[in-house]
C-alpha cells in the first residue's frame, strides 16, 4: 500500500482508483517465470494453445532434446494433440555436456505464428523448454502463450541441490521427481549425499558390507540404479556430484569394516542424529589401500569431474584419544605452536591431500566442506561453505573455487525470503574481481534427519526455487521478495504436475491423523504452524532415531506457512496505513475485514479441534498450540476493534497481551505458531 500521508484526502482515493484500474492489466503482463530470465520483452500478440505445436527439430537431433521437446508438448497439455499450424522450431549449435560448465545460454521467441528456440548448445534448449513450460496464461481467449522475446543465461554456472539419502534412504523414484523439479527451475547439479554415520547408500561390489551392514535398514542404490539416475539427470542437463563424507560421518563404514576405525571401540549402526565425531584412521596405510579400491570403483560410476569428499564435523576426539594416533602425529610433527599438543587440523589436511591425489589420479577435482580449508590445502580443492559466508570469502581469498550453501540450508525450515536474500556475491562483497570469478555458485542443502522419502518434497519445494532464482537470475532483476513469493505460488502447483508431492502429502498426512473426512479444523491449525527452526528439533525432549516415524503434525506442517506469511503482509499494510485513521480507506477497511475473518476462524477452530486432539493420542501434544492460536486470535480481534474505533489500548491490556503473545511463542510437539510475530506487529509490541 503506498504511503500517502502528505496527500490530500482525495489524493488517496485517486491512488486507489488508479490501482483498481491498472491492476487487472498488470496481472496479465506480470511474468510468472521463475527463475526470471536475464531479458524478456513482451509484445501485444499471443499464440493460442488450441492445437499442438508442431516440433521442427534439427535433422540429427540429440535424443535428449527430442525427448525433452516431447515432454514439454505433453506438459503444455494442449486440448487436442492434433498438430496445428504453429511450430516449435529448435536450433542449437552442438550437443552440450552436462558434466562440464557448458554453455546454457538460449533465446526463446514466441510470435502468433509459433515458438523458436536458439541456443549454442543443447543444454540451452533444455533451459529454454523449462521457460516455455512456465509461459502459458489463461484468460477469456483461452490458454495462450504471450508474444515474447527472451534472451537468457545463468548468473552462476553451479546451481545445486543437495539431497541427503543417507539419514533417510530416498528411493530412485523420489530422486527422479526431484530432478524434474530441479530442471523446471534450472538447477543443474544434484549433490547426492550418499554416505553418513547412519548408512552407506550405494552398492560397492568390492566392499559389499558397506551397504549391507552399515545401516539398520540395509537400503541402498544398486550400481544399475545409480547409472539410471545419472542418465536421467544428464537427459535434463543436470550433473550428479556424489558425496562420500569422510574422515568423520563414517560410522557406517567402520561398522562394516572395523579396520578403518581410529578409536579402540566396537561400533554398531548409528541410529541417532547428533554428530558422532567418529572418524576413520588417517595414519594407517591400510586405510588408503581401502580408499584406493573404493574410489576406483565409485569414481567410474559418476562421469562428473567433481567428487565430494565431505570433511565436515570432525573435532578430532577419536584421534586425540588414541595413543597410537597421537604418537604418529607427534612423530610427523603434527603439533601446535607449543611443540607438544597434537593438531588435528594438520592430520585432516594430510588425509585430505592424500584423498585429493587419489581423486586427481582418477580425473576428479575434490570438493570438501569448509572445515577442510587450511594453508596447506592445494588450491584446486573446491570449498563448499556451510558454516557462514566467511568460509566462502576466506576460501576465495586463498584462491580456492567456492560454493555457497550457508543460507541455503532448506532443511532448517527458514523462509524462502531468507535464502533469496542470501547472495554469493552481494554488492558489498569483499572479494576482488579475480576472487569473484572463483565463486562457482551455490547449493540448496536438504539434509534428511527430519525428512523421509514421504515428506522430502514438502521440505524442498517450493523453497528451493528461491535459491534457484538467486543463482540463475541477474541480481538487479531480483530485488522484490514480494514478487518472488507471488511467482513461487504460481510455480508450486506446476511442480506438482511434474510428479512432486509437496502439496499432496501434507494433506494426506492430515487426513490420516484426523481419521475423519473433515480435515478442515486440523488443517486450519496445521497451516499456521511450522516446525521449530534451525537445529532445535534435536533439542526438545523428543528422542529421534532413524526408526522414528515422521508422520506427526509437525511433519505435515509447512516449512514456511503461506497463511501466516499472507497474514503478515496484511498486517504490514494495515500498520503502515495507521496514520490515516480514523479516515480508513475502503481498501484498508477491506484488509481489516479480512484480518478479522481470519482471526474469527482461528478462534472458532479451537472449539472444533480440541475434541479431536484430545481423542487422538498422536495429536494430544498439539492441544496447547490450538489454545494459543485462539488466544492470539482474541488479541488480534481486540486490536482490530481498537484500530477501527480509534481507541487507545490501556496499559493493563498491553501487559496482558504481551503475556499472551509471549506464551504463544512457546513450541509444542517441535512445532510453533507462525502468526505470533505478525500479531505482535499489529499490537505494536
Ligand atoms: C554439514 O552440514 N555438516 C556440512
Amino acid at each position: 500500500m503506498p504511503k500517502t500521508g502528505k496527500a490530500p484526502k482525495w489524493g488517496k482515493w485517486l491512488v486507489l482508483l488508479l490501482g483498481l484500474l491498472t491492476r487487472p492489466a498488470a496481472a496479465q503482463t506480470a511474468s510468472a517465470l521463475l527463475p526470471l530470465p536475464a531479458e524478456a520483452n513482451y509484445g501485444q500478440g499471443h499464440l493460442l494453445l488450441k492445437t499442438s505445436l508442431k516440433p521442427l527439430l534439427p535433422a540429427q537431433v540429440d535424443p535428449a532434446v527430442a525427448d525433452a521437446v516431447g515432454r514439454t508438448i505433453n506438459r503444455l497439455s494442449l486440448a487436442t494433440k492434433t498438430a496445428g499450424l504453429a511450430t516449435l522450431q529448435i536450433r542449437y549449435g552442438r550437443v552440450g555436456r552436462p558434466e562440464l560448465f557448458d554453455e546454457e545460454r538460449y533465446s526463446l521467441r514466441v510470435t502468433p505464428m509459433g515458438v523458436s528456440i536458439d541456443a549454442p548448445t543443447s543444454l540451452g534448449v533444455l533451459r529454454a523448454l523449462a521457460t516455455l513450460e512456465q509461459l502459458p496464461r489463461t484468460d477469456k481467449k483461452g490458454r495462450y502463450l504471450p508474444e515474447v522475446d527472451i534472451r537468457d543465461q545463468p548468473r552462476f554456472a553451479w546451481r545445486g541441490l543437495l539431497i541427503d539419502a543417507a539419514r533417510h534412504f530416498m528411493p530412485v523414484a523420489v530422486i527422479k521427481r526431484n530432478l524434474d523439479g530441479m530442471a523446471a527451475v534450472k538447477l543443474n547439479v544434484l549433490h547426492w549425499h550418499l554416505t553418513d554415520d547412519q548408512g552407506f547408500r550405494i552398492e560397492s561390489k568390492v566392499f559389499p558390507r558397506l551397504q549391507t551392514v552399515g545401516s539398520t535398514d540395509g537400503l541402498f542404490y544398486t550400481q544399475a540404479e545409480v547409472r539410471e539416475v545419472v542418465a536421467y539427470a544428464a537427459a535434463r542437463g543436470i550433473r550428479v556430484v556424489p558425496e562420500f563424507d569422510m574422515p568423520s560421518h563414517t560410522t557406517s563404514w567402520i561398522v562394516a569394516y572395523p579396520r578403518l576405525k581410529s578409536a579402540d571401540s566396537t561400533y554398531a549402526p548409528y541410529t541417532r542424529w547428533r554428530t558422532t565425531n567418529v572418524a576413520i584412521d588417517p595414519t594407517r596405510e591400510t586405510t588408503y589401500t581401502f580408499l584406493d579400491s573404493l574410489l576406483t570403483e565409485m569414481t567410474t560410476l559418476f562421469p562428473d569431474p567433481y567428487f565430494h569428499a565431505g570433511g565436515d564435523e570432525n573435532d578430532g576426539r577419536n584421534w586425540r584419544r588414541t595413543p597410537r594416533i597421537v604418537a604418529w602425529m607427534q612423530a610427523h610433527k603434527m603439533v601446535k605452536a607449543d611443540g607438544k599438543t597434537v593438531d588435528k587440523h594438520q592430520l585432516q589436511t594430510y588425509f585430505n591431500r592424500r584423498v585429493m591425489v587419489m581423486l586427481q589420479q582418477r580425473g576428479k577435482t575434490m570438493i570438501g566442506w569448509d572445515e577442510i580449508l587450511g594453508p596447506d590445502l592445494p588450491k584446486e580443492a573446491v570449498i563448499q561453505s556451510w558454516r557462514g559466508k566467511k568460509g566462502l570469502n576466506d576460501a576465495a581469498k586463498l584462491g580456492h573455487p567456492v560454493l555457497l550453501s550457508s543460507g541455503y540450508y532448506i532443511d532448517l525450515n527458514l523462509s524462502a525470503a531468507s535464502s533469496y536474500l542470501t547472495d554469493p556475491l552481494p554488492p558489498d562483497t569483499p572479494l576482488t574481481a579475480a576472487e569473484q570469478k572463483l565463486v562457482l555458485g551455490g547449493e540448496a542443502a536438504m539434509w534428511a534427519e527430519y525428512a523421509d522419502s514421504v515428506v522430502l518434497d514438502s521440505r524442498i519445494w517450493p523453497r528451493a526455487a528461491a535459491v534457484a532464482e538467486r543463482l540463475w537470475s541477474p541480481q538487479a532483476a531480483t530485488q522484490s521478495v514480494a514478487d518472488m513469493y507471488r511467482r513461487l505460488n504460481v510455480l508450486s502447483p506446476q511442480l506438482e504436475t511434474l510428479g512432486l508431492r509437496h502439496r499432496r502429502v501434507p494433506e494426506l498426512l492430515l487426513k490420516q491423523m484426523a481419521g475423519t473426512s473433515n480435515v478442515v479444523p486440523l488443517r486450519t491449525l496445521a497451516e499456521v504452524i511450522e516446525p521449530v527452526k534451525e537445529y532445535k528439533r534435536n533439542f526438545q525432549g523428543f528422542n529421534y532415531t532413524t526408526a522414528t516415524p515422521l508422520n506427526r503434525l509437525v511433519d505435515a506442517a509447512p516449512a514456511e506457512s503461506d497463511v501466516a506469511r499472507r497474514f503478515g503482509v496484511l498486517v504490514d499494510s494495515v500498520v503502515a496505513f495507521k496514520p490515516a485513521s480514523p479516515n480508513w480507506l475502503p481498501a484498508s477497511l477491506r484488509q481489516l475485514g479480512t484480518l478479522r475473518a481470519q482471526a474469527v476462524r482461528w478462534q472458532v477452530n479451537d472449539v472444533l479441534l480440541q475434541p479431536l486432539l484430545a481423542a487422538n493420542p498422536s495429536l494430544t501434544e498439539y492441544g496447547p498450540l490450538s489454545t494459543r492460536l485462539a488466544a492470539v486470535a482474541t488479541v488480534v480481534l481486540e486490536r482490530l476493534t481498537q484500530l477501527q474505533t480509534g481507541q487507545v489500548p490501556s496499559l493493563a491490556w498491553l501487559a496482558a497481551t504481551r503475556a499472551t503473545l509471549d506464551a504463544a511463542q512457546a513450541p509444542a510437539g517441535q512445532a510453533e505458531l507462525a502468526v505470533v510475530k505478525a500479531a505482535r506487529k499489529l499490537v505494536g509490541l
